[in-house]
């Protein structure tokens, strides 16, 4: 049967029920993916695997998801909160209130069965309704990286993969080292985890890490050498080339921005004083 079409003007936020996802979501999920970041949204490419893992939240709304939010375990004890959209019309009307609430009652029941877990997220320095919302839940920065894009140019060379890594790649990361957008403690842990969910790679200057959803974030794992050029076709390699990447790095390293711009990197929207462009925030669930 055909939906009715969503009656905005009249949104009633009290008739909203959150739920667990379940399979027949999907074709809803993907018309919010729709309305979200001109459409760039990568949902829909992680939208099966978030269903069938167990703390993928939703907001029913006139039997229309409208919403959605997900609670991932990273290591050692971390529940990651991450995946919060609301579809587009419905934006500002608080439903992101009501969602993080949900996310937030299933995180401290889960946390009831695990002791000293902490709860994280990250988000892009744009985007001032997150950390708006989540002050008030607690939540605090705790760690800043910055992210550049390009589009890839033609030369490949095939670096050699780091087998077996060691807590060394924590080096220029005492707290968290990004695998794509997510922050991960450092740890052993932390360390098995990027073994098995990240790749690492050594160009002939460097070491970086390939991962995030789409595998096209680089995160620098050593400091960039002085001729950052030669590395360039390298850290391409499993990228593919002409495809846009992101390098991630940490704040300390000097000139990497200068560096970056001079091989055509860029920076997503205008950030002057270059604070970092990923904001990683966190509380303890016991506060
Ligand atoms: C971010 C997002 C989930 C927020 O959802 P929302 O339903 O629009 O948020 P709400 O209506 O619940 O607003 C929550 C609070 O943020 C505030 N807020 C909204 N827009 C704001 C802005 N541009 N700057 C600062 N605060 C803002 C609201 O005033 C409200 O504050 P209050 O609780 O003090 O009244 C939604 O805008 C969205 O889906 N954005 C695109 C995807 C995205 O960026 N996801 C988050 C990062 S992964």
């Amino acid at each position: 049967m055909k939906k009715q079409p969503l009656d905005v003007e009249s949104f009633d936020i009290s008739l909203c029920k959150t739920r667990l996802a379940q399979p027949r979501d999907a074709s809803d999920l993907v018309a919010i993916a729709k309305t979200i970041w001109g459409g760039e949204d990568y949902l829909p490419k992680v939208l099966t695997a978030w269903i069938s893992e167990p703390w993928f939240i939703v907001c029913e709304y006139q039997k229309t998801v409208v919403a959605c939010i997900k609670l991932t375990q990273l290591p050692p004890n971390t529940l990651w909160f991450e995946g919060m959209r609301v579809l587009k019309p419905l934006q500002g009307k608080g439903l992101g209130k009501l969602m993080n609430k949900a996310a937030m009652e299933l995180a401290l029941q889960i946390s009831n069965q695990q002791p000293g877990m902490l709860f994280e997220f990250s988000t892009y320095f744009m985007n001032q309704e997150t950390p708006h919302l989540t002050s008030k839940l607690g939540f605090k920065q705790v760690a800043g990286f910055h992210i550049m894009d390009k589009y890839g140019g033609r030369i490949l060379e095939e670096p050699e993969p780091v087998e077996n890594p060691g807590m060394d790649i924590f080096d220029h990361y005492p707290a968290y080292l990004p695998v794509g957008w997510k922050a991960i403690r450092k740890s052993e842990e932390g360390l098995e985890y990027i073994r098995q969910n990240a790749r690492i790679y050594a160009s002939p200057g460097m070491r970086f890490l390939i991962g995030g959803i789409e595998n096209t974030d680089v995160t620098l794992i050593d400091p960039i050498p002085a001729n950052l050029q030669k590395e360039l076709p390298y850290i391409q390699y499993h990228i593919g080339y002409k495809r846009n990447f992101s390098i991630i790095f940490p704040q300390t390293y000097p000139s990497v921005i200068f560096s970056l711009e001079c091989q055509k990197f860029r920076v997503r929207d205008h950030n002057p004083e270059n604070v970092p462009e990923i904001l990683v925030f966190s509380r303890s669930a016991e506060l």
